[in-house]
């Protein structure tokens, strides 16, 4: 990346904007900074055709406004994140900006603002092309010849069908503002800098919670793309079945490696990191280290998910033996497990209380441990008043999913938990059961067990529908499955 050109630009100029600024050219001749001026061909575009989404982004836009009448609402992209010097992070924009506009530029911010006749008007501020004349394009280090080739002001409003602005302005309109303002604070340090005098905390936290909420029910276009990622997952667990070894042990490394080649030529990323936790690893919740080894006779449990190219995300989760075959103990845990998602999955309907997929699921899990003589002399009943299954259940059984993993979860909890399931929400129902190695209250043969099945289910009017149901979930049929997978 780096280039003797870009260097001398960066070493003279500790300013990086003082070149678009006042036009000197450190370290780069006269003759040089007039040739690349001239002798490039206008690319401009004036054919595009909307993305797939504007209908929706503008009713979209359309209810958030509708809930803040006279307010001037600003929501930011976000920034790339530095790595490391000019370095960055793989730059993901804030969901809620992509949800407004189906855009995914870096730096960008959505701004609806009432206008003269007090209706909103959106308009998204965003980074220009280059500048040529000012050297902007090859000098600045963040210019298009540097990081590619952006869109014009003018080809955004085709794409994204609203106006658009050079978010260099952006600063200006926000002093001029003076009614009321509400912004998505956190994702965009100068924005946040440029209203601290002009919005509370409190009228933000209640911004946010509209815009997590508004989220709850997805529509036909965002229902679409999940069925797409969790299509995209399915072939990634497949991928990986292939690459696991049935006599040698295989990398959790090259597990997860497998699994991204699938996410990313598919979609856009995973939507969240991998757990390929092998063996003891599967009774960690969060095993992302993915350091170890699967080794035949060991399970997986796999938690993936497809991110798309729209930013939708799956969430699944299966736990295999690495070998093809449970053996009776592994197969005993699966079972209860597959059991407690089974009930689980049948609680989800419109009009049933969200929590009740979690208790249905966690009664099951309760009842094995009880039967399995985990809470000694107590019923089941007492016990599981008592919360003592959730030394081995460890989890909630499922949340929202959509453009964030863990999607909607600021949404205001009498919408959310406390709510009530409608058709078009998408949420995971995902119970394990997790006996540590070092659990001395278990019986040997427990210890270092780990099992979660997980899968997206879409509300829908008659009930639901299971969206990653591609993947089996009985122990007969993931044993069959492997197989096939493997002749
Ligand atoms: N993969 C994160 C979760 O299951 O919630
Ligand atoms: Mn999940
Ligand atoms: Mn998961």
């Amino acid at each position: 990346m780096s280039d003797s050109l870009q260097e001398a630009a960066v070493t003279e100029e500790t300013d990086e904007n003082r070149t678009r600024k006042n036009g000197l050219y450190g370290g780069v001749s006269t003759e040089l900074a007039e040739n690349m001026k001239q002798g490039w061909a206008d690319t401009e575009r004036r054919d595009l055709k909307p993305i797939a989404q504007t209908v929706h982004t503008a009713r979209r836009r359309a209810a958030l406004a509708a809930r803040f009448p006279g307010e001037l609402l600003v929501i930011p992209a976000g920034n790339p994140k530095v790595r490391a010097n000019d370095t960055a992070y793989p730059f993901r924009p804030s969901s809620d900006y992509v949800y407004l506009t189906g855009d995914q530029s870096q730096d960008a911010v959505l701004v609806l603002g009432p206008g003269q006749d007090g209706a909103h008007e959106a308009a998204a501020y965003l980074l220009p092309r280059s500048d040529r004349e000012s050297g902007e394009f090859w000098l600045d280090y963040h210019g298009e010849l540097w990081d590619g080739r952006r869109n014009s002001l003018g080809e955004n409003e085709q794409l994204l069908g609203l106006p658009c602005r050079d978010v260099r302005t952006l600063t200006e309109r926000l002093a001029a503002a003076t009614g009321p303002i509400r912004l998505l604070r956190g994702y965009d340090a100068h924005v946040d800098a440029a209203l601290s005098d002009k919005v509370t905390a409190e009228r933000d936290i209640e911004f946010r919670a509209a815009l997590s909420g508004m989220r709850l029910v997805k529509d036909e276009f965002e229902i679409a793309d999940l069925r797409r990622a969790c299509q995209a997952t399915v072939r990634g667990f497949e991928d990986v079945v292939r690459v696991l070894g049935t006599d040698t042990p295989t990398p959790e490394r090259a597990i997860e490696g497998t699994f991204f080649m699938r996410a990313r030529t598919e979609g856009n990323d995973v939507g969240y990191a991998s757990v390929c936790a092998a063996g003891p690893h599967s009774t960690t919740l969060h095993w992302v280290r993915n350091d170890g080894e699967a080794r035949p006779g060991d399970l997986l449990l796999l938690d993936a998910g497809v991110e798309s190219r729209n930013l939708y995300t799956a969430d699944v989760t299966r736990t295999l033996p690495v070998d093809g075959r449970f053996t009776s103990i592994q197969r005993k845990v699966y079972d209860a497990v597959y059991e407690a998602q089974s009930a689980g999955i049948a609680a989800v309907k419109p009009g049933a209380a969200y929590r009740d997929f979690h208790h249905a699921a966690q009664r099951v899990l309760a009842g094995h441990l009880a039967a399995w003589g985990l809470f000694g002399d107590r019923s089941v009943d007492e016990a599981y008043e008592l919360g003592l299954h959730r030394r081995w259940t460890l989890t909630g059984t499922g949340h929202m999913l959509g453009l964030d993993v863990h999607d909607c979860a600021k949404a205001r909890t009498e919408l959310y938990v406390d709510g009530t399931l409608e058709a078009g929400m998408v949420l995971t129902v995902e119970p394990g059961l997790y006996f540590q190695s070092d659990d001395l209250t278990v019986p040997e043969e427990f210890r270092g067990i780990g099992i979660r099945i997980e899968d997206d289910i879409l509300v829908t009017e008659a009930g639901h529908e299971n969206l990653s149901a591609g993947l089996p979930r009985a122990a007969d049929e993931v044993e069959a499955w492997m197989a096939r997978l493997r002749s």
